[in-house]
């Protein structure tokens, strides 16, 4: 394969349907698309988009909701960094099912995994890091009474005892094929994948019930899931559902996620209105060499980072996405038109969400798990 997706790495060109076959999940069809739309009376534009394209047992979720057996949702973030905008993705779309569903949330942060995982983090960064991507997370508007969000250090004597649960039902050689573990990987993240895993069972636990959950998440977290559903089980739990996304690209190039490793090309949550500018002004486009070239032949938004945060987050209304499509195509537009736009409108959204977060500060206490 010309491309790698792993929960660590993410390289070329991403073909989606190859990784459907490859992980074993279904598309995320219009039978079920349409079904949300007629219990809830409205569709995403995640879902419309298909940047919601894959899962596991979805439509079993819907099942037991029209039953009257309420879903958990359960997700995540590994504390290196800042948060980006790709990072919240999967949030803002939590948000939207715990709204529409009236769904509990789990949100475990892994500040063990990022401190086994990276060299370069202490623990006490990736600990710091943990309680500030919380600050993004809360922002996103969950309901303080129906969200619980935890660090595994923090919540580690709950966590344990399901992890440890889920560590004796899987060997070694079947992390290493699922994971990519070699000899010289180190012990704890040999056996971290019981700590992702066990979240999946913990909304059984706290609510006292069989909980169905859900976990949308991009799909580099995937490979946690299948080895969460082989012991599911045979622990008297349900198997874990899960919804993913595709990946926001980086300002760099069509390829590839954004990724808190690549500083200059990724959009962080903390972000100026002068780093917003700067980053975008210098995103990799699909215009041509000179202006008069743009006029005569047009641009190609197929291969445009810029068009694709209009189409990912920036400009949910699907006529006016299209409306700039074809300016950019007949060569109307230019580049610096759509960037200087962009710019404005992610600014605008940061804007919010910074405020949003600096008043999560005053709420993080309600949402807290710790042992
Ligand atoms: P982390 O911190 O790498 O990623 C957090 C969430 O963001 C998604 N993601 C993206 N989505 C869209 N575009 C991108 N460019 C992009 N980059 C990352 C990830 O899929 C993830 O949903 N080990 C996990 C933390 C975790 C977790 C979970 C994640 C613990 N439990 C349950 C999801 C669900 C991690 O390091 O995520």
């Amino acid at each position: 394969m010309d491309f790698k997706v792993t929960p660590w790495e993410v390289e070329g060109e991403v073909d989606y349907d190859k990784l459907i076959k490859e992980f074993g999940t279904s598309p995320l069809t219009d039978t079920i698309l349409n079904r949300i739309e007629k219990i809830t009376g409205e569709i995403h534009p995640f879902l419309r988009r298909k940047i919601f394209f894959s899962h596991r047992d979805f439509d079993w979720i819907l099942d037991m909701y029209e039953k009257g057996t309420p879903f958990a949702i359960y997700t995540g973030r590994g504390p290196s960094g800042h948060t980006h905008l790709g990072h919240m993705m999967p949030w803002i779309f939590c948000s939207y099912l715990q709204k529409t569903f009236d769904a509990t949330m789990y949100f475990q942060i892994t500040d063990d995994e990022k401190f086994m995982h990276r060299r370069d983090l202490s623990l006490e960064q990736t600990r710091i890091y943990a309680y500030d991507n919380a600050l993004d997370f809360i922002a996103q508007g969950f309901d303080p009474e129906k969200t619980f969000v935890f660090t595994d250090i923090d919540y580690a004597k709950t966590l344990y005892s399901i992890a440890v649960k889920i560590a004796k039902n899987v060997t070694f050689s079947t992390v290493k094929a699922v994971f990519g573990f070699k000899n010289s990987t180190n012990i704890g993240m040999i056996f971290f994948p019981a700590i992702q895993a066990a979240p999946c069972f913990l909304p059984s636990e706290l609510e006292k019930r069989k909980a169905p959950v859900v976990i949308p998440a991009a799909i580099d977290q995937d490979p946690y899931w299948r080895i969460t559903r082989d012991v599911a089980e045979k622990l008297g739990y349900y198997k874990p559902a899960a919804i993913h996304n595709i990946f926001l690209p980086s300002l760099e190039g069509p390829s590839g996620k954004m990724s808190a490793s690549l500083e200059e090309s990724a959009i962080f949550s903390v972000d100026t209105p002068q780093d917003v500018k700067k980053k975008v002004m210098n995103a990799f486009t699909g215009g041509r060499e000179t202006k008069e070239e743009q006029q005569n032949l047009g641009g190609n938004p197929d291969v445009c980072t810029v068009y694709q945060y209009y189409y990912f987050m920036f400009e949910p209304r699907d006529d006016a996405l299209l409306e700039r499509k074809e300016a950019c195509t007949s060569g109307e537009i230019l580049c610096g038109h759509c960037k200087k736009e962009l710019a404005h409108r992610i600014t605008a959204y940061l804007t919010e969400h910074q405020k949003k977060r600096e008043k999560a500060r005053d709420m993080l206490d309600q949402f807290l798990l710790k042992d």
